[in-house]
């Protein structure tokens, strides 16, 4: 890891239980200059529970709950004045109950409306509460995982409405906020990324068409993000950004 990374005191992962968020928790984990990670999981999860270092803190957080992003905030108050990272990692695209929707025959209300609670509405809500911890004077990156397929300009196949539209909304969502926070967090910067198809129970049902040299490993991903993030400048703030570090379309 490169120089910005090497400041950064104390990180927040939100959904650190996930197939990116946990490596994300391991790579911050491998950089000594980080004192302070605090994880954050929606159900327990045994491979984060099991990661034994004095510097990780686990907190529970399920997105949709307002109350529980606030509790979050001022738990890590209590012991970190300030936060240099935040990476955002949760989302959702399949469940037992919901798979994307292949056609408008399939749309329903109650399932656009638990894409959009989850990928767009939790990180608004994360970025309404975060800003006690981002008005440092240092730089701050807080990075949300989008997808391409929230890239209404690169849309090409069509289907899964709900989650292009949440991911789409999830993009200007933050790209409002950058422009909030240029007034109250001035050396925030707020961007959405792309991670690359990754191979993680959220990709798995949908791999087979992926050449495997489109499908990374999560560790690849990670470091290929960490990459993005230390290289951002003031002026990326608000932008969408591909894994590797190219912009794409809105
Ligand atoms: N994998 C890919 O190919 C790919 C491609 C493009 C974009 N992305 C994006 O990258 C991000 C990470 O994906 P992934 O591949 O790591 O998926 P994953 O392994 O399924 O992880 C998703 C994470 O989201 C969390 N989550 C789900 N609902 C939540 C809620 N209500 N509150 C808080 N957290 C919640 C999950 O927590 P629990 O499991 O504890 O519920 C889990 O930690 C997602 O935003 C995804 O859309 C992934």
């Amino acid at each position: 890891m490169t120089s910005h990374l090497q400041q950064v005191n104390a990180a927040l992962v939100v959904g650190a239980s996930g197939g990116i968020g946990l490596e994300m928790v391991h790579q911050l984990l491998e950089q000594p200059t980080i004192h302070q990670i605090y994880a954050t999981y929606n159900r327990s999860n045994d491979a984060l529970q099991a990661i034994s270092d004095s510097r990780l803190t686990q907190l529970p957080l399920d997105l949709t709950n307002e109350a529980q992003i606030a509790t979050v905030v001022q738990t890590i108050q209590a012991t970190t004045p300030a936060l240099h990272l935040v990476v955002n990692c949760a989302g959702v695209l399949h469940t037992d109950a919901m798979q994307p929707e292949k056609s408008l025959r399939h749309l329903n209300p109650q399932q656009l409306s638990d894409y959009f609670l989850v990928n767009s509405i939790g990180p608004a809500l994360l970025a309404k509460h975060l800003p006690p911890l981002l008005k440092q004077g240092d730089r701050a990156v807080f990075a949300t995982l989008s997808a391409k397929l929230g890239s209404i300009g690169d849309n090409q196949l069509g289907g899964w409405y709900g989650y292009r539209a949440s991911k789409a909304a999830l993009n200007q969502l933050m790209r409002t906020t950058a422009i909030e926070y240029k007034r109250t967090c001035p050396n925030a910067i707020v961007v959405t990324l792309h991670p690359g198809t990754t191979d993680t129970q959220l990709s798995r049902p949908f791999q087979r068409n992926v050449p495997p040299d489109k499908l990374f490993t999560p560790q690849r991903t990670v470091r290929q993000l960490l990459l993005v993030i230390d290289q951002l400048q003031n002026s990326d703030s608000g932008e969408f950004f591909s894994w590797d570090g190219n912009r794409l379309p809105w």
